[in-house]
């Protein structure tokens, strides 16, 4: 079944929702109302993206009645941008776990994990008017709800809720849980509580890992997250180094996985 906007409307008041049976991408629609004059917490949801995206340029598959694919409009102080990534984050596992599914952690920066596969990933995009200037930001949340990822490219890093929990889950009902936690982190933005949680949330500190970053891959110990949402990385000579964007995997008996 698509998703409804009465239905939407209605579990997300008093919030402004725009819901779209198929639209390119939730993020474009949301930084155009952001620019004309959201009010913060304005939501877009869509039942397909046609072109949604991800993290560095990727395709985000949106294929109708799968997903929830959202964006969130907020007002937050710019600066604050790495931890409404963490808060967001925070929201989706609390919002996961309440369905029942246990061994939901994060990976930094931005996916939610059940056991090893993705089940959401996250695009915050800053949203700049024709100036340059820094209007407000949109919050791009992507969970994979029945998505099918059998014989695809992504059947071994990726799952979807259904499939995970063996049983039907309602996209309005989850949606309405996430904004709800949203609300509650959103709150805590620059909070030691915030990043204290995100940290103990993310399942790989204190580990060996690799970070592949866009031209060089580092080797080191994940030692902690700082507030301004760099993974702080600790080399064998003790050295640590403060890494802001990169893909994280875990070593596992010596071998990178
Ligand atoms: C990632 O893990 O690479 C981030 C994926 C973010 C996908 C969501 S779906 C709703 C919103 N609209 C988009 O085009 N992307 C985000």
């Amino acid at each position: 079944m698509s998703l409804s906007s009465d239905q939407l409307t209605l579990a997300l008041s008093p919030r402004s929702v725009r819901y779209y049976d198929s639209i390119g991408s939730t993020n474009d629609a949301a930084t155009e109302w952001l620019l004309a004059g959201a009010p913060n917490g304005s939501v877009v949801v869509a039942d397909e993206q046609t072109h949604g995206r991800g993290r560095f340029g990727r395709t985000w598959y949106t294929p109708p009645q799968t997903a929830l694919a959202v964006s969130v409009i907020l007002y937050p102080d710019i600066a604050h941008l790495p931890q409404v990534n963490m808060a967001a984050a925070l929201a989706i596992q609390e919002a996961v776990k309440v369905l029942g599914a246990e061994d939901v952690t994060l990976k930094w920066p931005n996916d939610v994990l059940l056991g090893e596969r993705k089940i959401c990933g996250i695009l915050p995009e800053i949203a700049r008017d024709s100036d340059n200037v820094a209007r407000g930001v949109v919050l791009g949340i992507g969970v994979n709800v029945r998505n099918g990822f059998a014989g695809t490219a992504l059947e071994a890093s990726a799952t979807s809720l259904e499939a995970a929990l063996q049983r039907p889950v309602e996209r309005t009902a989850l949606l309405s849980v996430i904004l709800f936690r949203l609300e509650h982190w959103l709150g805590q933005l620059g909070s030691a509580a915030l990043l204290n949680s995100y940290q103990a949330a993310i399942s790989f500190i204190g580990q060996p890992i690799t970070l592949y970053a866009v031209d060089v891959t580092y080797h080191g110990v994940a030692a902690r997250v700082a507030s301004d949402g760099a993974l702080i990385v600790r080399f064998a000579d003790g050295r640590e180094q403060a890494m802001y964007a990169g893909e994280v995997s875990l070593h596992s008996a010596g071998n990178t996985v």
